[in-house]
């Protein structure tokens, strides 16, 4: 009777939904950092030991500004000091074209705006093409974009990136209303056993991060709060929530 209450038990955990109850990771958004320091902060972004090395890449058309000369740089000299992984988020028009310069690099997520592509059948080219080249996918939504757009490549990304403001500049302001999208998104996924994780971007600093983690995200990009923070390695852990 005792082994049969035993079983019971696990089989009832095992039952359970599958809701997120792993640590967040953070990915360090490098978007601010100035030219003439790079190398510095990046090696001592290195020993804060963020999970990600954010890379937000924008081509003056996507959004108004246009730095990918200056992010292609700073990925590919970060590819050779660091081995904390790329996660390269494209905020430009023309996802192949760019997709094609970063997988080069080997980074473990690329992920590209839905806005970007109207075209069902790129979206899966796209998503073929990065899974064949052994890269993790994401596709991003910006603050008005709603979460019925991507639920027909849920089965087949690894990620949603959430955008809690509108993309284009770092160290703007959280907008709230975003935290409702990603709990709506967080039941959506667990409700229907979809293995994903939910990244929100965007003005996540010491006052907001713990409600962004509490939304149900599994990444958390943190830019100007990180960078601007004397002491990075418990800036980290503080968007972590370890701290
Ligand atoms: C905004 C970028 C974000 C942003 C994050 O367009 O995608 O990654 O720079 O930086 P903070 O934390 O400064 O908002
Ligand atoms: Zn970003």
């Amino acid at each position: 009777a005792q082994e049969s209450r035993g079983l019971g038990d696990v089989y009832k955990r095992q039952t359970l939904k599958c809701s997120k109850n792993k640590m967040t990771d953070v990915a360090v958004s490098i978007l601010t950092v100035e030219q003439e320091e790079a190398t510095h902060v990046f090696y001592n972004l290195e020993t804060a030991r963020p999970e990600y090395f954010h890379i937000d890449v924008m081509d003056g058309k996507f959004v108004e500004n246009n730095n990918l000369e200056l992010m292609k740089d700073y990925a590919t000299t970060i590819s050779h000091i660091s081995n904390i992984p790329l996660d390269v988020h494209l905020m430009v028009e023309n996802v192949e074209e760019i997709m094609d310069e970063y997988m080069d690099l080997l980074p473990d997520r690329i992920t590209f705006h839905i806005e970007a592509i109207s075209d069902s059948e790129r979206i899966f080219n796209i998503i073929d093409e990065l899974k064949s080249n052994g890269i993790k996918i994401g596709i991003a939504i910006k603050p008005n974009t709603k979460i019925e757009e991507i639920k027909p490549y849920l089965n087949y990304i690894h990620q949603v990136l959430v955008m809690t403001v509108e993309p284009g500049k770092g160290g703007q302001k959280l907008i709230p209303e975003t935290l409702e999208k990603i709990k709506e998104l967080r039941s959506f996924v667990d409700d229907n056993g979809i293995d994903i994780d939910i990244e929100a971007d965007g003005g996540i600093n010491k006052e907001t991060a713990e409600d962004v983690r509490n939304a149900g995200t599994d990444v958390l990009v943190s830019g100007a709060f990180i960078i601007n923070s004397e002491n990075q390695r418990e800036a980290v852990e503080i968007i972590r929530g370890t701290k």
